[in-house]
């Protein structure tokens, strides 16, 4: 049967700070340069949420995007949006929160919750110019 990949996009903002606590301020400073800025800083972030499997004749759709849409709000949405990432998420305390470690945060998060087909690929753009893509790999 041939598959079809759909993708919802999700929104959310957030503050971060990109800090390592065994580095100095320094060497942050250095390697993470404004993102380091004590005072946090934020993101309007988007969540492409891809999922692949093959088209149900009853439906047809491969999953049903407002039962995806309530999955992302109840599974991420509503523990990352409008928060300090750092602060407020408890899995963020010990892992900074890049970009990349986001998406794979929200991979753990997606993957086990997809009413239909499986999850096949997230992007999240932290801006308009930069985005990390995981596939689960
Ligand atoms: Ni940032």
């Amino acid at each position: 049967m041939p598959q079809v990949v759909v993708t919802r996009r999700a929104h959310f903002n957030a503050a971060h700070r990109l800090f390592n606590p065994a580095w100095s301020d320094a060497e942050n400073a250095r390697v993470f340069g404004p993102c380091a800025n004590p005072h946090y800083h934020g993101h309007n972030y988007n969540l492409d949420v891809s999922v692949a499997g093959e088209v149900d004749p009853e439906t047809g759709y491969v999953v049903d995007l407002s039962v995806l849409k309530g999955v992302i709000e109840e599974r991420v949405l509503s523990r990352l949006d409008h928060r300090n990432l750092n602060l407020d998420v408890p899995d963020f305390a010990r892992t900074i929160p890049t970009a990349e470690n986001i998406v794979q945060w929200c991979w753990r998060q997606l993957a086990p919750a997809i009413p239909r087909g499986r999850l096949a690929r997230l992007v999240l753009w932290e801006t308009e110019r930069n985005l990390v893509e995981y596939t689960g790999g």
